[in-house]
C-alpha cells in the first residue's frame, strides 16, 4: 500500500472532516477548527496536507499563521493544529510523515518557528521543546508547561524570538 502525501484540495474537505472527527473520538471540535482556519486570513493552503491510501484520505495536518507579541514587535510564527490519523491507521508512521512534510514546506516558505499545544510525549520526537523556557508565553488558554511547545526549524531561530503567542480568532471557537 503506497501512501501519497499531498496538499489538500477543496474536494477533500468532507473526507478531511471525517478524519478529524474519527481521530478525535467522534468529536466535532477539531473538524470545525479546520473549517474556521480555512476561512481565515491565517490559512496557508500549502500547509493543509493529507495522507492518502488507495484514494482514501486517512491523515491530515494543518499548520497556519499566528503571532507572538513582544514589547515592541510582532513575530509571525506557525502553529500546528490539528493533526489527525484515522484510528485504523495510527502508529504506522503516517503522523510522522505528515509532520516532516509540513516542516519541509515551512522551511521552503521561510517559516522557522512552529508552536503548538499537544501531547507531551509525542511531539518531542520531532524536536519540540517546552516553549516557556525560551521566554515564550501563552495566556489565552490555561496550559501546563509540558504541553506548550515550540520547534525551531533552523538553528538559532529561538534566540531571535520571545513574547506571548496569540492564537487567531479561529482557535477561540
Ligand atoms: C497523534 C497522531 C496524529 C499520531 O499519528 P500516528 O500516525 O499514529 O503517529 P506515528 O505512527 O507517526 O507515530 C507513532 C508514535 O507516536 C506515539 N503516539 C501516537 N499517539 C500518541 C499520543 N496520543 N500521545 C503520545 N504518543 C503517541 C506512538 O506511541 C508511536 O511512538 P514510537 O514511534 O516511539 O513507537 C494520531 O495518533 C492521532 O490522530 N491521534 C488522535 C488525534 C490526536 O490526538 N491528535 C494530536 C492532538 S495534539
Amino acid at each position: 500500500m503506497s501512501i501519497v502525501i499531498r496538499t489538500e484540495r477543496k474536494e477533500d474537505y468532507s473526507q478531511v472532516w471525517d478524519v478529524n472527527f474519527q481521530a478525535f473520538g467522534n468529536r466535532e471540535d477539531e473538524a470545525k477548527l479546520v473549517d474556521r482556519i480555512r476561512l481565515s486570513e491565517y490559512f496557508i493552503p500549502n500547509l493543509s496536507i493529507v495522507a492518502e491510501i488507495n484514494n482514501e484520505i486517512i491523515g491530515h495536518i494543518l499548520l497556519s499563521k499566528a503571532e507572538v507579541f513582544d514589547t515592541d514587535m510582532v513575530h509571525e510564527v506557525i502553529v500546528l493544529a490539528p493533526i489527525a490519523v484515522k484510528p485504523g491507521h495510527q502508529n504506522q508512521g503516517i503522523g510522522k510523515q505528515l509532520i516532516l512534510e509540513a516542516f519541509n514546506r515551512c522551511k521552503d516558505m521561510g517559516y522557522f518557528i512552529v508552536m503548538l499545544i499537544g501531547h507531551p510525549t509525542y511531539y518531542p520526537k520531532f524536536e519540540f521543546k517546552q516553549a516557556r523556557q525560551f521566554g515564550l508565553e501563552l495566556t489565552q488558554f490555561e496550559v501546563s508547561d509540558d504541553v506548550f511547545m515550540v520547534c525551531e526549524l533552523k538553528s538559532n531561530e529561538l534566540s531571535k524570538i520571545k513574547g506571548e503567542l496569540k492564537y487567531p480568532k479561529a482557535f477561540l471557537g
